[in-house]
């Protein structure tokens, strides 16, 4: 079911720049009343880490300090503003990378300190989940979620549960035990030599098999809100072990879609467990697992209730959605100081 909820913002003007620099993206965006982007520039470092396989941390940081000051001052061009046309600046405190927090949240306080302007260090899957919130001009209104609502972050880093019964509200109900889905997708493409980051590989590879060629195991956890996905990991391995003993070409394509099926059967079934128990009105998904083709349609044709994926450039990491939580966080009040460290495992929870 698509999302047919209210289009009327329910906040105040405001207008505030979102800095991200969390993890491989270096990103700057402004975005006015937690809903209109009116600028997003993501410099991807994708190319960068492809060489290593995975993120390498010092890169990461190494890159975010070259292209910070260029990203945030295109933001605010591509917005036709100045910082004295703001609010705030909100940038991603935690979780992610300590040294690659501490670029966008040192580039926020210097900003902050130069305008006056507030400083507000927003959670970074509290930023997925707002990504929901948000707007182009050039797109037709998505509609505002409406609460009680029941969101599953997937992400390169987390695959969280969570219940909002309103703004800046959130209840975990459950997350990974071990690897997140992004992870999982992550490491099974590498398995399978088809590069990083592995999701997209995954997705693409999978388009070309057939899902029901291995039945590879589903972590259902009994009754619980929890994920697993290292079993599942293990599995695929052990496939792919066996069949390389026994010669011939790898069917990559029947593993990939395979694999894609049991994650997205796990996602979706606990999603919309959870979304009958706590009677959600709506289901949000959102972090950039939220790209994959099958998940989406898995989901929509699967849930009586309404369900919100934000467009394909929202699903990964930007800054528009650190901006659009933190108009929410800059209304209800929010503020933070100029001695706000980083936060590399701040939880959701904590808020
Ligand atoms: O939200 P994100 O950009 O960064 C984190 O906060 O972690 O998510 C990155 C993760 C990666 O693991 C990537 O493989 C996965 O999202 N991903 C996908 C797809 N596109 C990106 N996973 C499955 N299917 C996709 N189409
Ligand atoms: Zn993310």
């Amino acid at each position: 079911m698509e999302s047919n909820s209210s289009q009327e913002s329910d906040l105040p003007l405001s207008r505030i720049l979102g800095i991200e620099t969390s993890c491989d993206e270096t990103a700057a965006a402004v975005v006015e009343d937690g809903r209109n982007i009116l600028s997003n520039v993501v410099a991807s470092q994708v190319e960068l880490h492809a060489q290593f396989g995975g993120i390498f941390p010092e890169v990461a940081s190494r890159e975010h300090i070259k292209k910070i000051y260029s990203i945030v001052d295109q933001a605010l061009k591509d917005a036709h503003l100045a910082l004295t046309d703001l609010d705030g600046i909100a940038v991603t405190r935690g979780p992610g990378l300590p040294g690659a927090l501490v670029v966008g949240i040192n580039m926020a306080k210097g900003l902050a300190l130069s305008s006056g302007l507030p400083i507000l260090g927003v959670n970074h899957l509290e930023g997925h989940l707002y990504s929901s919130w948000l707007q182009r001009e050039e797109d037709a209104p998505p509609g505002y979620p409406t609460f009680p609502l029941l969101a599953l972050i997937v992400s390169g880093g987390h695959t969280e549960l969570v219940l909002m019964r309103d703004h800046l509200d959130y209840q975990r109900l459950g997350g990974t035990l071990d690897d997140a889905a992004g992870e999982a997708f992550d490491k099974v493409a590498r398995l399978l030599d088809l590069g990083f980051p592995g999701g997209p590989a995954i997705q693409a590879e999978a388009e070309k098999g057939n899902p029901e060629a291995f039945d590879f195991p589903r972590a259902w956890l009994g009754g619980s809100r929890d994920f697993s996905f290292s079993g599942l990991k293990t599995a695929v391995l052990r496939e792919v072990r066996r069949l390389e003993e026994e010669g011939g070409p790898l069917p990559t394509a029947d593993i990939a879609a395979s694999f894609q099926e049991a994650v997205v059967d796990v996602l979706v079934t606990k999603t919309i467990d959870a979304a009958d128990e706590y009677k959600a009105e709506e289901i949000l998904i959102s972090g950039g697992v939220s790209a994959n083709q099958s998940l989406r349609q898995t989901i929509r044709s699967a849930s009586e209730v309404p369900v919100h994926i934000p467009p394909l450039f929202l699903c990964t990491d930007n800054a528009a959605m650190i901006a659009g939580a933190g108009c929410y966080r800059y209304c209800a009040g929010w503020r933070d100081t100029l001695d706000m460290d980083a936060a590399p495992t701040w939880p959701l929870s904590e808020l």
